[in-house]
């Protein structure tokens, strides 16, 4: 669920002032709502009544006031200064570092249906421009001609249609254009439908269950998950607080420590030594992260490496972890054993060195968690840098021409291969700031999580991390399980056995499916890899009986998307010469496909390539790899695979696929190195 602040932090400082904008920033959420209204000499100031009786000491109409007469009010905060009613200017000159460093949307509602306030429209778009955020705001008015003309003056801008009533939100949309719907939280009920509009559905909660600042009540928490299956995407609420963490970077803090190794303080290369215990993966730090020390009995010191990363040591799956992607500083390395708190001074990454006091060996199994706690403020978060801002813009653009009412988006993304040393933070980062853009209706992981290299359980840990950064999209995840994903590359001595890859992964599911009743699709997610089996790429019997029976039982008129990890046919795969019952896979959704039942597409991973293959009468898409590698040999005929580059836009990879309500067609956005496609 995307969550906005509604008039600020409002239940904790005044409604629409900079105070409750500022506080509202240090949570992770999607964006600010405020309310604006014009004085007597013209200035747009942000406040929501069209009096300002209610939150300042004054009386009257504000479009009675002159701005100085405006700024003459109080608004009591409780404590120290009164706050001031905020121009818009003023908001945002304090948004813009937010916008552009962190994607942050700003909803302006135009408070235009009482008071008419001429002229307001072109005002508002020419003072955003002046900003340079235009593609950072979303206007919204209970007035339908105001939501009409602000499209009309540029059509480029996003707009919502304000009402309590969902139902006239809709009936609206015609006639304003509008590109979302902004109905009251507590008239949204089951039944109408309001997911398949294929629109945000930007619900809004006040009265009596969210008191402003200085107002009695107790909160009621909505329950996002009811909402969000009732078609809600976003929620404007005064606690902010309660459905965001703050801005902070995060730290990977179930990484384990491993017994009798530790890092040599000159090469930074993990050596065996008695007694102590050190974690094989360097996990990141950024400047300013405080970590907790937790555990009295132990004592540690630091092995501090630097924060550049070699492109070329990151490579997938050629990654070792006991060697090192980034190079050891050891003049920034703690001399002394400590169980001291400590914070960072700069960006990089660390291996811990942990010893008990007493002398006695370490144990097996114990986490960083375990031990220790690792806590960064907003501030340490880099901003999104503006060739990602630019992609993300051009993303939506881009969806939200090709995506018609009734159509849906999916974020589809393959071969994420996790590691720590990776840019998978960055890969999140731009996912989320295109998924609070687009409100996709889903988001597809086509497999390889992570390498597969270490021990099953950090594997499975790691796995779930992932899992749970795709989860906090807020919408549903789909996925498929790739080869690495059984932690059986490389012989690794820990495979999962097929039991425990499919309850981890897949729920115990092997295959399974899903049914869209607005676009008539059937998205089947098949397992495509068994690394028992002689040929281990391919469908064993028991997933071709069931995918038979689940296209013969697919209702009439409706159409395939079919998922895999792996592709289904060997011309189409380097790395063996079968796939194991492919070509009977293949033909029963030609059949389909005959039949009338259209298969749109067949999509798999592993390749790491982009490929449409088309000789089956259906097309076969490939799509390249979300981690940046340089891999370009060893893929098969027609595959395709663009350059990628670190600190660049290449460095991502991911496609927006767009479903269509009707014809045959599908579209991918591409998201970084590559381009869009259409089948
Ligand atoms: O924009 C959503 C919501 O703010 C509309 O109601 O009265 O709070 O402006 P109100
Ligand atoms: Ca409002």
């Amino acid at each position: 669920m995307n969550i906005w602040a509604h008039r600020g932090l409002s239940y904790k400082y005044p409604e629409n002032t900079l105070t409750a904008f500022r506080a509202a920033c240090a949570y992770d959420i999607t964006g600010i709502e405020l309310d604006i209204q014009k004085t007597k000499d013209g200035e747009i100031v942000v406040i929501h009544d069209e009096k300002v009786d209610r939150t300042t000491d004054g009386t009257g109409f504000v479009k009675d006031f002159t701005l100085k007469e405006l700024k003459q009010l109080k608004i009591a905060n409780g404590e120290g200064e009164p706050e001031r009613i905020p121009t818009m200017r003023e908001v945002l000159e304090l948004l813009k570092p937010y916008c552009l460093g962190d994607d942050l949307l700003i909803n302006i509602e135009m408070k235009n249906s009482e008071v008419r306030y001429e002229g307001m429209e072109e005002e508002i778009l020419r003072l955003v421009a002046e900003f340079g955020l235009s593609d950072h705001i979303v206007y919204s008015s209970f007035l339908p001609e105001a939501v009409a003309l602000i499209k009309e003056l540029d059509p480029t801008v996003r707009t919502g249609i304000l009402h309590d009533s969902p139902d006239q939100c809709v009936a609206w949309l015609e006639q304003t254009k509008a590109d979302a719907i902004h109905p009251f939280v507590q008239e949204v009920v089951p039944g109408q439908h309001l997911e398949r509009l294929g629109l945000p559905v930007r619900a809004w909660n006040i009265r009596n269950q969210e008191p402003f600042f200085g107002e009695e009540g107790t909160v009621v928490r909505q329950d996002t998950e009811k909402l969000r299956k009732m078609g809600v995407t976003d929620l404007f609420t005064n606690n902010a607080d309660l459905y965001c963490e703050l801005r902070a970077p995060r730290f990977r803090d179930t990484m384990r420590l491993i017994p009798g190794v530790a890092p040599d303080p000159q090469t930074g290369l993990l050596t065996e030594k008695e007694g102590v215990a050190a974690n094989v993966e360097p996990a990141e730090v950024r400047a300013g992260m405080r970590m907790r020390w937790n555990a009295p009995h132990l004592e540690y010191r630091i092995h501090r490496y630097s924060g550049e990363i070699d492109p070329a040591l990151i490579y997938t799956y050629t990654y070792h972890p006991e060697s090192n992607w980034t190079t050891i500083c050891p003049e920034k390395e703690t001399e002394d054993w400590t169980d001291a708190d400590r914070t960072f001074e700069d960006d990089g990454y660390i291996r811990l060195e942990v010893r008990r006091k007493d002398g006695q060996e370490m144990a097996e199994g114990i986490r960083l968690k375990d031990i220790c706690t690792f806590s960064g403020s907003p501030d340490h978060l880099p901003p999104i840098p503006s060739y990602f801002l630019q992609e993300i813009q051009e993303t939506e653009r881009t969806v939200r021409a090709c995506r018609g009412r009734g159509d849906r988006a999916y974020l589809l993304l393959a071969d994420s291969h996790y590691a720590t040393g990776g840019h998978w933070e960055e890969t999140l980062r731009n996912l989320k700031a295109v998924s609070r853009r687009i409100c996709p209706d889903g988001v597809i992981h086509l497999g390889d999580f992570t390498d597969g290299l270490m021990p099953s359980e950090q594997t499975g840990e790691w796995f779930l991390e992932v899992k749970e950064d795709l989860l906090s999209l807020g919408c549903p995840l789909r996925i498929c399980v790739g080869n690495h994903d059984t932690n059986s590359f490389r012989n690794n001595p820990d495979p999962f056995t097929r039991e425990e890859w499919e309850t981890l992964y897949l729920d115990g599911k092997k295959n399974s499916f899903t049914d869209d009743a607005r676009t008539k699709v059937r998205s089947i997610f098949l397992s495509s890899f068994d690394p028992k089996e002689k040929e281990r790429y391919g469908f064993d019997a028991g997933t071709v009986v069931w995918f038979a029976k689940t296209l013969l039982t697919t209702p009439i008129g409706w159409r395939f998307l079919i998922f895999s990890h792996v592709p289904p046919l060997p011309e189409i795969h380097y790395w063996s010469k079968e796939i194991r019952n492919g070509l009977t896979m293949v033909r029963l959704a030609q059949t389909a496909n005959r039949l009338g039942h259209p298969v749109l597409g067949w999509f798999h991973g592993h390749n790491h390539a982009d490929q449409i293959y088309r000789r089956k009468g259906f097309p076969i898409i490939s799509i390249g790899c979300v981690k940046m590698e340089d891999f370009k040999d060893k893929k098969p005929n027609g595959a395709f695979v663009p350059d990628r580059k670190a600190g660049d836009v290449t460095q991502e990879l991911w496609d927006v696929l767009v479903v269509h309500g009707s014809g045959n067609s599908l579209d991918l956005i591409r998201f970084g190195a590559g381009t869009d496609r259409k089948t």
